[in-house]
């Protein structure tokens, strides 16, 4: 009898020794200490039968035996946990972490759109379907004007096209609200050109409008100088020269001096020594009077900006078609 203990313990300890995983402990645990059919179980179910000295002897061993397989369990379930299942080498350096980040033209946006906040201008947005009235004939457009070449764009219907510029947002916020007023927006414009490297048909604007009574051209210069300043890292010369826009009355615009050169003339500023930013003026009074305001004395400035242009000459990017082609590894310099 107390040779078949040894045979129990010997066979045990030979199950126990090919276990891999939880799951064959498990089955040893079944099958040697299992309620059910276990050896153990089945030795103490046996002792009815043996005589009461016999009965004593075999009832102590197996409990020892039973206590012993409990033990040794509990060891190698505790050494399964311990065994690592993969090795890690904590030392290695890890896979590089890839943030992304804003286009270009977003941080460009952001970064005048907050600026002008911060000058006391408040971000409006306006619809990109526009129709003729918004676009160009509150705008002192009239359909018959040559300015509306230059700014032909995509019909969707009849008087209902994509927006050529951002200036309809100006006369959509001052049909809303009174003067004083200033205002700052930004978004996609389109116009029926070519692409090349320095146009394309979807482009953005920059806007600003601000109607007060007593503003004059010093506070545009004004506004727009610090405006450029705090946008271009680099030191430059302003330079406002007289132009034409049918909404602004005196109009000009608006260039710096070329910062590949200093001015000197080079393939960049096409041999000029300057590179042209902007478009503004003050706001013509037959635009204030498609608004409904009525005010005699009133007056205002506006401009316009072409984000594309301001971030190729901040960049010296030189091709307005690497803004769209969505290539990472033009992306991932800004
Ligand atoms: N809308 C003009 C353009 O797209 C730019 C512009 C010029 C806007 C003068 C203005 C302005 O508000 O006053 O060419």
């Amino acid at each position: 009898m107390l040779n078949k203990t040894e045979e129990l313990r010997a066979d045990f300890e030979k199950a126990l020794g090919e276990v891999k995983d939880q799951a064959s402990l498990e089955g040893v645990r079944v099958r040697f200490l299992g309620r059910k059919g276990g050896f153990l179980t089945e030795i103490l179910r046996g002792l009815k039968d043996l005589n009461p000295e016999e009965r004593r002897l075999m009832g102590a061993a197996a409990n020892q035996l039973k206590k012993e397989f409990e033990a040794r369990m509990a060891e190698a379930e505790q050494g399964l946990q311990e065994k690592p299942k993969t090795t890690i080498d904590l030392t290695l350096p890890g896979p590089e972490i890839k943030i992304g980040r804003l286009h270009p033209l977003t941080q460009i946006i952001r970064e005048s759109v907050g600026f002008f906040e911060k000058i006391g201008f408040q971000a409006w947005e306006g619809p990109e379907i526009e129709t003729e009235w918004y676009n160009f004939d509150a705008l002192n457009t009239p359909a018959d004007h040559p300015a509306r070449d230059m700014q032909d764009t995509f019909y969707l219907a009849p008087g209902v096209l994509l927006r050529s510029h951002t200036s309809p947002v100006q006369v959509r916020v001052m049909e809303k609200e009174k003067p004083p007023l200033r205002i700052i927006t930004a978004g996609r414009c389109y116009r029926r050109d070519a692409q090349d490297a320095s146009h394309s048909p979807v482009f953005h604007q920059l806007e600003g409008l601000m109607v007060e009574k007593g503003t004059n051209f010093t506070h545009l210069k004004g506004v727009l100088t610090m405006f450029l300043e705090h946008i271009f890292p680099f030191s430059f010369k302003t330079r406002f020269t007289p132009s034409f826009f049918p909404f602004t009355e005196p109009s000009a615009e608006v260039s710096i001096s070329c910062p590949v050169c200093q001015a000197k003339g080079c393939s960049s500023c096409g041999r000029s020594g300057f590179l042209e930013i902007l478009g503004c003026g003050m706001v013509h009074p037959n635009v204030l009077r498609n608004v409904g305001y009525k005010q005699k004395d009133l007056t205002g400035f506006a401009f316009g900006v072409g984000i594309e242009r301001i971030a190729m000459v901040k960049y010296g990017i030189p091709d307005i078609r690497l803004f769209y082609e969505n290539d990472v590894r033009f992306l991932r310099q800004f």
